[in-house]
């Protein structure tokens, strides 16, 4: 009883009250019913309700646009006509370095499968709050945009609203 007591306290230390650390095997998956909020199907998950909601609007919305504005209905291929799906990933706490960060942003993206057809879709990931927040971004080659640029266009967008009503 005293080892299942300390047991308890060791681990609200380490992750916190209402904390937990995120990692690929634990992170919840936006395309499954239920496992996050899904609206107007952006893939915004952000299971410890870091982003306002009048932030969440706004990054929805971005999303939206981006589908949107990706697709070309005067392409010929299936492909080529297909807009960006993307999805989002943010939490408190991502476990370990940037190097871990790119690799659980890799496997949320196979894990996902947003797009396997086209490969024309993204996972972002945000760990941290809004002065110490860390990304990691996973594209698929059909994607008209680099990690480095869809990394910027988000960052951007995300500290904006993060926490502010
Ligand atoms: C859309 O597809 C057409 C036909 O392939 C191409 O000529 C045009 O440049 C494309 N537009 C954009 C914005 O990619």
């Amino acid at each position: 009883m005293k080892l299942l007591i300390s047991a308890l306290f060791l681990s609200i230390f380490v992750f916190g009250i209402n904390g937990k650390s995120w990692d690929s095997s634990n992170f919840p998956n936006p395309t499954k019913r239920g496992e996050c909020i899904v609206e107007r199907h952006a893939y915004l998950c952000d299971p410890d309700m870091l982003i306002s909601p009048n932030g969440r609007d706004k990054v929805v919305k971005a999303l939206n646009d981006l589908e949107r504005n990706s697709r070309n209905q005067s392409a010929s291929s299936f492909c080529d006509k297909q807009g960006v799906t993307a999805a989002i990933a943010a939490g408190k706490d991502f476990k370990g370095s940037q190097k871990e960060l790119d690799n659980i942003a890799s496997d949320l993206y196979k894990k996902w499968r947003l797009d396997n057809e086209c490969d024309k879709s993204f996972v972002l990931l945000r760990s941290g709050t809004s002065s110490d927040a860390k990304y990691a971004v996973e594209a698929g080659k059909g994607v008209p945009m680099t990690k480095q640029e869809i990394q910027k266009l988000f960052k951007k967008i995300l500290s904006e609203y993060y926490g502010k009503t």
